[in-house]
């Protein structure tokens, strides 16, 4: 394979331009041209591409967001948006496809390769709800900046003595709500896996009020079917104890990504990169353990991701 793409979709990660630059630059070291496909689905139906070289993607290693931008695509979904798509590769004549985004940029990816391109899928989201890997691009640095917020929040919280509700990002994932929960001592961590028991949230405050505990934490994740504000007012109502809400938002998907996410990054890039220049089938890429891993695109897909009760059960066990 002599020319490849490049694109990231969907809600954009710290460590997404780690890969960008780790395609552009292990591409170039095959001997590969590497073309960088602007604001996704979107740009590549639009035919907004353009060739890469070693300093297009200089001084970018340490920055959150995209260099490439992304987006999300309504005409990509349909089939006459998915032909264009392929038409606008081959009139570029590119031969193979790196997608780097959360699951819905992945599927896009399959139903390319199912009409002829080989597709590279990078997991590039803070949500870390790819079941093929155990963890996503953008994951590490999104649990680290909400961990700095929860320890700025624990403080004013125990001089008041209040109970703060802090909202975090994970529609039907809730692992940035358990790692930022468990290592940022959470009295209360509410995922979208797990059932909301007001009673059950409320008897643990109680019980911290009773042993002298200054703070409360409940970290929630976005997906629960409950709104943060009603949920402090509840809080508020049965325990007595004066509630504040912090919704982080957006907050958690900017940032300079962590070490740990410019590694994954690179690593399943390079992993990337190689398969393509092997001439090898579509796949998944991501990391098992400590091996970086490369699964089927479409089985790789179809693996539901186990949520980590044990984990979860620590967490509760430790802020008892
Ligand atoms: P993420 O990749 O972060 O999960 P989205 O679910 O919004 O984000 O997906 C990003 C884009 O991928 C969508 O805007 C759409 O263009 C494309 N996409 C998502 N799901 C599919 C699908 N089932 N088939 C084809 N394209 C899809
Ligand atoms: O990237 C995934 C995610 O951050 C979800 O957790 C969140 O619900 C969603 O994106 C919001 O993204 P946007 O508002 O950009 O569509």
């Amino acid at each position: 394979m002599k020319r490849i793409g490049v694109l990231t979709s969907g809600g954009d990660a710290p460590g997404m331009n780690a890969a960008v630059r780790a395609v552009v630059r292990c591409g170039l070291d095959r001997g590969m041209e590497v073309y960088g496909i602007q604001r996704g689905y979107e740009g590549l139906i639009e035919g907004a591409i353009k060739e890469m070289d070693m300093s297009s993607v200089g001084d970018i290693l340490h920055r959150g967001g995209t260099i490439l931008r992304t987006a999300r695509s309504e005409r990509f979904k349909t089939e006459e948006g998915q032909k264009h798509a392929l038409n606008v590769l081959s009139a570029f004549g590119i031969e193979g496809l790196v997608v780097i985004g959360g699951d819905g940029s992945l599927r896009g990816g399959l139903e390319l390769s199912q009409r002829g391109i080989t597709v590279m899928g990078l997991p590039g989201t803070i949500d870390n709800d790819l079941g093929y890997t155990d963890y996503t691009i953008g994951f590490d640095t999104a649990v680290n900046t909400v961990l700095s917020a929860v320890t700025n929040i624990r403080d004013t919280s125990s001089s008041h003595e209040r109970a703060t509700v802090i909202e975090v990002m994970g529609r039907h994932c809730g692992d940035i709500a358990l790692y930022a929960g468990l290592t940022g001592g959470a009295d209360n961590i509410l995922v979208p896996e797990m059932p909301f028991d007001i009673n059950k949230v409320c008897k643990k405050i109680i019980q911290g009020k009773n042993r002298g505990k200054m703070h409360d934490i409940i970290m929630k994740a976005e997906g629960v079917g409950v709104d943060a504000k009603e949920l402090a007012q509840m809080v508020e109502e049965r325990t007595g104890k004066e509630t504040r809400v912090v919704i982080l938002a957006y907050l958690q998907r900017g940032g300079s990504p962590t070490a740990k996410d410019r590694m994954l990054a690179s690593q399943t890039a390079s992993k990337a990169v190689e398969l393509l220049y092997d001439d090898e089938d579509s796949k998944a890429i991501g990391i098992c353990g400590s091996e970086i891993v490369a699964y089927d695109l479409e089985e790789a897909l179809s693996i539901k991701r186990p949520f980590d009760t044990d984990l979860y059960h620590l967490a509760d066990v430790l802020s008892k």
